[in-house]
């Protein structure tokens, strides 16, 4: 079920060409956008593996993860001959990846894919573990499938024309993974200089944010049980990003999930007793790296309404993976309405 290889290099060529010659794909289809595209194609074209790749142009952003999208890259497929044995790349962020893996993973029952992902937010999340779809009818991820992908190639250096606001996007899901594992790698995690960046640090930490991924997929590659741990804080995170499409300026995935975190953490305080000293830290990162909660009173029914939509339910009843300390997850935790507006008004009112 796991992908095949995760390769973190500052290398392409040296990654990829043992990864072609063992696959050897009669034709290779790329997917990107055109800013992705801007700073990221060059490097793979320059590759004479790639030299008479296609490349299928997809719009920018989060609205067009949508089946017309999907549709668009099935037809291309189909107008330039592509096969079961061709090879689709996702070069991109976690938009590019969910959804040209779900393309490709639905074309011809099945064609293979890599994953090139180009924002931190991809490396660290999306674009691995398998997990494809696309929104549908104003849902996230309403659609979609576990298919890994033949392999995920992470280059450092695509992300340094990251700007701050998808830096930090990505970042978020990192502090999750301190969150759900250990205080050592969440005391390294809150000390990494979000203002001065460090790129050999970062793939350190990088490294080992994989690592815990990778772990918690194969022990649970289809979310029956311990996966539901990195859904840690997406529950609220979901119906935030969900909401706020409707918003002049949508938030990014890894900020709905910020403040996604400091709700379901304060839920994990009053619940499961979590220690207010991290609730506290957790909080007051947020309002100085992801700015002000966006949200107010009047939103409160619609974001309850969301999270009873939300996957990871069973039946009715919303679950939350909550912890009762650093790296003590417990999932399918349930909450009343009125300890989840309570929540809500935490992080409005910005601490207890
Ligand atoms: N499958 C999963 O397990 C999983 C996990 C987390 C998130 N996701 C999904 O990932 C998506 C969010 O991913 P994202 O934050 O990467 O967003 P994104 O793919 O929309 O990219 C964000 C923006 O950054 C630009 N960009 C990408 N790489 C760049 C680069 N190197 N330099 C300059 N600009 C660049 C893109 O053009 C886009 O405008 C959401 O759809 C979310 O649901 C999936
Ligand atoms: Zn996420």
């Amino acid at each position: 079920m796991n992908e095949h290889k995760t390769i973190i290099t500052t290398d392409l060529a040296k990654a990829i060409n043992p990864l072609l010659k063992s696959y050897s794909p009669d034709a290779i289809y790329i997917v990107t956008d055109a800013q992705v595209a801007h700073h990221c194609l060059g490097a793979i074209l320059e590759m004479p593996e790639f030299k008479s790749s296609h490349v299928i142009m997809i719009p920018i952003g989060e609205l067009y993860k949508t089946i017309d999208t999907v549709t668009m890259i099935w037809q291309y497929l189909m107008e330039h001959g592509a096969t079961r044995r061709s090879l689709l790349v996702n070069l991109g962020g976690g938009m590019v990846s969910d959804l040209g893996g779900f393309a490709a993973s639905t074309f011809k029952r099945g064609m293979q894919y890599i994953n090139f992902p180009t924002t931190l937010l991809g490396a660290i999340d999306a674009a691995t573990g398998g997990k494809t779809g696309i929104n549908f009818q104003g849902l996230k991820n309403e659609i979609g499938l576990y298919n890994p992908a033949l392999a995920v190639v992470v280059n450092m250096e695509f992300f340094k024309s990251l700007d701050d606001y998808n830096f930090r996007s990505g970042f978020a899901e990192m502090i999750k993974h301190g969150l759900i594992s250990d205080t050592i790698v969440l005391e390294q995690t809150f000390s990494f200089d979000l203002e001065h960046l460090d790129w050999k640090r970062l793939k350190t930490l990088l490294e080992q944010n994989l690592t815990i991924k990778q772990r918690i997929v194969e022990a649970d590659p289809h979310e029956t049980g311990k996966r539901k741990a990195l859904n840690f804080g997406h529950t609220f995170g979901h119906a935030f990003e969900t909401l706020s499409y409707s918003m002049e300026k949508p938030l990014l995935h890894g900020y709905a999930v910020m403040w996604g975190m400091v709700c379901a953490l304060y839920l994990s305080h009053i619940i499961l007793k979590f220690p207010k000293e991290y609730l506290l830290q957790l909080l007051y990162y947020a309002k100085k790296y992801y700015g002000q909660f966006p949200f107010t009173c009047d939103q409160y029914e619609a974001l309850l309404d969301l999270m009873k939509h939300d996957k990871k339910n069973d039946s009715d009843r919303v679950n939350y993976t909550l912890l009762a300390g650093v790296g003590d997850v417990r999932i399918n935790q349930t909450a009343t309405k009125e300890q989840v507006i309570e929540a809500l008004d935490f992080v409005r009112e910005n601490g207890i």
